[in-house]
């Protein structure tokens, strides 16, 4: 990967940033956010007192966190690190996790391509979500997608063998984009369908994306063993 990732992948909305947000932003980060460095993160000491997790999942653009918070209450032995730029959602997601009591997230709040590059150990993630990642659907903004082959190939050197990725989209091209880049990458298996105790609620995007009449399409790779 180039040294900088020049291009992003979003722009950062401010959107609906309530007092309530801000506040979670402001006192909740240092509880369950982790800041942005250089230095792979120690996965062991973002354990859950008195569980070691079985397997760590990696959300990257969670939005305001719906699917991350459902999926870690059902799921209390799997570690999810959830990766998002929107500073609302990140708010939305500190004040469930606390209100909930969910000990099983960490958040950063930075540019995934960063984190994942810099924060994250080489093979030792179990699985990567990426639900409705932005879809930049103009021909002119294809450059900003972030699922292109130099990003996807990071994530699966930072997946364990046998790892999966699970990504989601609504739009067409972008999916059989990202099937395609996957498909040419020595390391990945296109192993779909779904298996059940991987499958994620609705997230607002979802229901945007079928009530304006596009089909909803799942993608889902593991890493090979060997
Ligand atoms: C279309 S929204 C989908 C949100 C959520 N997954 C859902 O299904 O409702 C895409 C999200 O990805 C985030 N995002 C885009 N590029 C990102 C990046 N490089 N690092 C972190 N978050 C990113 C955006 O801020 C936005 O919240």
């Amino acid at each position: 990967m180039t040294e900088e990732r020049r291009i992003k992948s979003y722009v950062i909305r401010g959107g609906r940033m309530t007092e309530g947000r801000k506040r979670a932003l402001a006192e909740l980060y240092g509880i369950y956010g982790l800041q942005f460095g250089r230095n792979y993160i120690d996965i062991s000491a973002l354990t859950p007192p008195g569980r070691s997790p079985e397997r760590v999942v990696a959300e990257i653009g969670f939005g305001t966190g719906e699917a991350t918070v459902s999926l870690a209450a059902e799921n209390p032995d799997t570690l999810y690190i959830g990766i998002e730029v929107f500073p609302a959602g990140v708010g939305t997601i500190l004040r469930e996790i606390h209100e909930r009591g969910i000990r099983n997230i960490r958040v950063i709040r930075y540019d995934a391509a960063e984190v994942v590059r810099w924060m994250l150990p080489e093979s030792s993630i179990d699985g990567f979500h990426i639900f409705f990642p932005d879809p930049w659907p103009k021909k002119k903004h294809h450059k900003r997608r972030l699922l292109n082959t130099e990003f996807l190939e990071l994530l699966l050197e930072k997946m364990k063998p046998g790892g999966y990725l699970y990504v989601v989209t609504d739009w067409d091209d972008y999916a059989a984009q990202i099937s395609a880049a996957c498909e040419g990458i020595e390391g990945f298996e296109n192993t779909w369908p779904i298996p059940a105790q991987s499958r994620r609620p609705a997230t607002k995007y979802e229901k945007k994306g079928l009530a304006q009449g596009r089909q909803v399409r799942e993608i889902y790779f593991t890493k090979k063993l060997v």
